[in-house]
C-alpha cells in the first residue's frame, strides 16, 4: 500500500522531497478534522444523493409497469412519489455543491493562515536556499490545488463508487441476463478512460511547465524594465524568446484540449453501444415476456450510474496526483525548523559587552566561513570590521542576531551566550541596519516604527530634529505621511537609508549594528548620516561594518578580517603603519578618491 501510494504524488522534475507519505494524509487530515461534523454532514448529503439518484429509475419502472398494467391508483402515487424525489433530489445536489465548496474555500483560508504563520517563523536558511518565485507557490498555487480537490469533489468521486456497486446490485436484482450484457462493456470503458487519463495528464504536465516559463519571463521583464528597455539587442533578444515560449504554451495547449474534447464524443459511443445493446436484446426479452417494459426503461437510467464514475474515478487520478504533489510540498514547508528560541532571560542586564568566542560557522556543510573568529567589545566601544568583499563581516552579524547559530564556539552578551535570551529581547537590545534598506508598503512614518507602535509622530520628528535629518524627509511630498511603493521605488536611496536608520534608533536600542549602511549615499547624505550616528552612539556600544574607510578611521578599534579569520586589529594610525592589509585596503580607496 505504501509503495503503490508513493508513486501517486506527482512532483516536478527535479523535486526531491521524500516525505512519507502516511505524514502528508495526516498533515490533511488534520487541517479537515475541525471541521468532522460538516464532513459527516457532507458525507450524509452525498449518500442520500447516491441512494436518490438510485431510486428514480426505479420509480421510473414502476410508473411505466403501471401504466402496463393499467393500475390508476398506482399511477398516481408513483407520479407523487416521483416528483417529491426529483425535488429532494435538487435540494441535495445544491446543498452539497455548498458544502464542497465551503469546505474547499475554507481549507485554502486555514492552510495559508498556518502557511504564513510559519513562513515569518522559519529559520532564514530556507530562505537563502530557496528560489522566490518556487516558495510563493507553495503558499499560492499548492493551497489552491489543494482546496479546489475538496471543491471540485474528492469526496463525492470516492462516493461515486458506492452509486456504481448499487446500480450492479439493483441491476442484478432486476434482470441477471440484462445485467451481464451491460456489464460486458465495463473493459471497455476503463481501457479507453484509462488512456485518455494518461493522455491529459501529459499533456497537462507539458502546460504546466509552460505556463511557468512563460510567467517567469515575464517576472524578469517587470524586474529589469528598465534594463531590458535601455539595451536594443537584449530587448529584441527577450521579445524573440519570449514569443517562442508563448507559442510554444500555445501549442501544448492546444493539444491539450484536442485531448480533453476528444473524451466526451468517445464516451459518447461507448455509451450508445450500452443503450443500443439494452434496447437490443431487452426489447427481444420484454418480446418474449421475459422482462417488463419498465424494467428495460430502469436498465436506461443505470447505464448512466455506472458509466459516469468509472470515467470520473479514472480521470480523478489525475487530479489526486497533483494534490498529492501539493500537500506534499506543502507537509514539507510545514516541517522547515523554525527559528529556535529557547531562551528564557526576559532582559539583559549589563551595559552592552559582545564577545566572540572561538566562533565558527558556515552555510553549507564543510564549507566554514568564518573560522574560530575571537574578539570583544566592551560597552560603549565603537568597533569597526572591514574587510575585502566576501571575507565574512556580514555573516558575523547574522550570527549575533541569531539569523543563524554557530557551528560551535559561542557569542555572549554582557557575559551570557545569546542563546540564552529570548529572541525578541536579543533582537531589541541590537538594533541593525542592514546593507540594503527593506521597505514595507504603507506610510515612511508607518516604516519608521516597526519595533513599537508606542511611538508618536512628534516622537519622530523630534528624534529627527536632534540628529538632523529632517530635512530629507521633509523633502517628501507629504513628509512622514507619504506613501511608499513597493520596496521604495518612489523615494531616493538616502531617504530609505534614513528611514532604515531611524527605525534601528527608534527603540533607543543599547548596541548599534551597522552593515555598509552608508555605502550606496551621496556624499552629503553620508557625511549628514555620519555625524546623526556620531550623535546616537554616545554611551551605545557600536559596531560598524564599513566599506568606505574614510567613515570609521575615527573607530576606538578596528578589526580587519580576511577569507573569515581576524587578520589585523588595532586603531587607524597603528593599523597604517603596519602596513598590512589595511594599509592595502586604504590605499586603494584613497588611490581611487584622487582619481575622481
Ligand atoms: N545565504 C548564504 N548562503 C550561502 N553562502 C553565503 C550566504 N551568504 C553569504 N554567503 C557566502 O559567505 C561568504 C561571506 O559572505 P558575507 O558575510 O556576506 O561577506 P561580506 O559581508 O564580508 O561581503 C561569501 O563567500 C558568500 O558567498
Ligand atoms: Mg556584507
Amino acid at each position: 500500500m505504501g509503495w503503490h501510494f508513493r508513486r501517486l504524488a506527482e512532483l516536478e522534475e527535479g523535486e526531491k522531497l521524500n516525505i512519507p507519505q502516511r505524514e502528508v494524509f495526516r498533515t490533511l487530515l488534520e487541517f479537515v478534522k475541525p471541521y468532522k461534523l460538516r464532513v459527516f454532514l457532507l458525507a450524509i448529503v452525498i449518500f442520500s444523493g447516491i441512494f436518490v439518484n438510485l431510486v428514480i429509475p426505479l420509480v421510473t419502472k414502476f410508473i411505466i409497469d403501471s401504466i402496463v398494467d393499467q393500475d390508476i391508483p398506482g399511477l398516481f402515487t408513483y407520479s407523487v412519489v416521483f416528483l417529491s424525489v426529483v425535488l429532494f433530489n435538487l435540494l441535495l445536489s445544491s446543498s452539497q455543491t455548498y458544502l464542497n465548496s465551503w469546505l474547499g474555500q475554507t481549507l485554502i483560508y486555514d492552510i495559508r493562515n498556518k502557511m504564513y504563520w510559519h513562513l515569518i517563523r522559519i529559520k532564514q536558511k530556507y530562505f537563502g536556499g530557496q528560489e522566490t518565485g518556487k516558495l510563493v507557490s507553495r503558499l499560492t498555487n499548492d493551497v489552491d490545488t489543494i482546496g479546489n480537490a475538496f471543491t471540485s469533489g474528492l469526496i463525492d468521486t470516492l462516493a461515486n463508487l458506492f452509486q456504481l456497486f448499487g446500480a450492479i446490485f439493483i441491476m442484478f436484482s432486476l434482470s441477471i441476463e440484462l445485467s451481464i450484457v451491460v456489464l460486458s462493456l465495463i473493459p471497455l470503458i476503463i481501457l479507453s478512460s484509462w488512456y485518455f487519463a494518461r493522455r491529459a495528464r501529459k499533456a497537462f504536465r507539458e502546460s504546466r511547465k509552460k505556463i511557468a516559463e512563460v510567467t517567469s519571463k515575464i517576472e524578469q521583464n517587470v524586474s529589469g524594465a528598465k534594463v531590458v528597455q535601455a539595451f536594443s539587442y537584449r530587448r529584441q533578444k527577450n521579445i524573440e524568446s519570449f514569443s517562442r515560449i508563448n507559442r510554444e504554451n500555445l501549442e501544448v495547449n492546444v493539444q491539450a484540449n484536442k485531448v480533453i474534447s476528444s473524451i466526451g464524443p468517445t464516451m459518447s459511443i461507448i455509451r450508445a453501444m450500452g443503450i443500443a445493446l439494452i434496447i437490443w436484446f431487452g426489447g427481444i426479452l420484454v418480446g418474449y415476456g421475459r422482462l417488463k417494459l419498465g424494467t428495460l426503461v430502469a436498465f436506461y437510467g443505470y447505464v448512466d450510474m455506472f458509466f459516469r464514475p468509472i470515467m470520473t474515478i479514472t480521470m480523478f487520478y489525475n487530479t489526486l496526483q497533483s494534490t498529492l504533489a501539493a500537500a506534499e510540498r506543502v507537509t514539507d514547508f510545514l516541517r522547515w525548523e523554525v527559528e529556535e528560541d529557547k531562551g528564557e532571560l526576559n532582559e539583559v542586564k549589563g551595559l552592552g559587552e559582545i564577545e566572540y568566542r572561538n566562533v565558527v560557522f558556515g552555510y553549507e556543510e564543510n564549507v566554514p566561513v568564518i573560522k574560530d573568529v575571537s574578539f570583544r567589545v566592551s560597552p560603549g566601544e565603537k568597533v569597526a570590521i572591514v574587510g575585502p568583499t566576501g571575507s565574512g563581516k556580514t555573516t558575523l552579524v547574522n550570527l549575533l542576531l541569531r539569523f543563524y547559530d554557530p557551528w560551535s564556539g559561542e557569542i555572549l552578551l554582557d557575559g551570557i551566550d545569546i542563546r540564552k535570551y529570548r529572541l525578541r529581547v536579543l533582537r531589541r537590545t541590537i538594533a541593525f541596519v542592514p546593507q540594503e534598506p527593506i521597505l514595507f508598503n504603507g506610510t515612511v512614518y508607518e516604516n519608521m516604527i516597526l519595533s513599537s507602535e508606542n511611538v508618536s509622530k512628534e516622537e519622530v520628528l523630534k528624534l529627527l530634529d536632534f540628529l538632523d535629518l529632517r530635512d530629507l524627509i521633509e523633502s517628501l511630498p507629504e513628509g512622514l505621511d507619504t506613501k511608499i511603493l513597493e520596496g521604495g521605488k518612489n523615494i531616493s536611496m538616502g531617504q530609505r537609508q534614513v528611514i532604515s536608520f531611524i527605525r534601528a534608533l527608534i527603540s533607543n536600542p543599547r548596541i548599534l549594528v551597522l552593515d555598509e549602511a552608508t555605502s550606496s549615499l551621496d556624499l552629503y547624505t553620508e557625511e549628514k548620516l555620519q555625524k546623526a550616528l556620531e550623535k546616537m552612539s554616545k554611551g551605545r556600544t557600536m559596531i560598524t561594518i564599513a566599506h568606505r574607510l574614510q567613515t570609521i578611521i575615527n573607530s576606538d578599534r578596528i578589526i580587519v578580517i580576511h577569507n573569515g579569520k581576524i587578520v589585523e586589529e588595532g586603531k587607524h594610525s597603528e593599523l597604517l603603519k603596519k602596513k598590512g592589509l589595511y594599509a592595502k585596503l586604504y590605499e586603494s580607496q584613497f588611490a581611487t578618491v584622487q582619481h575622481k
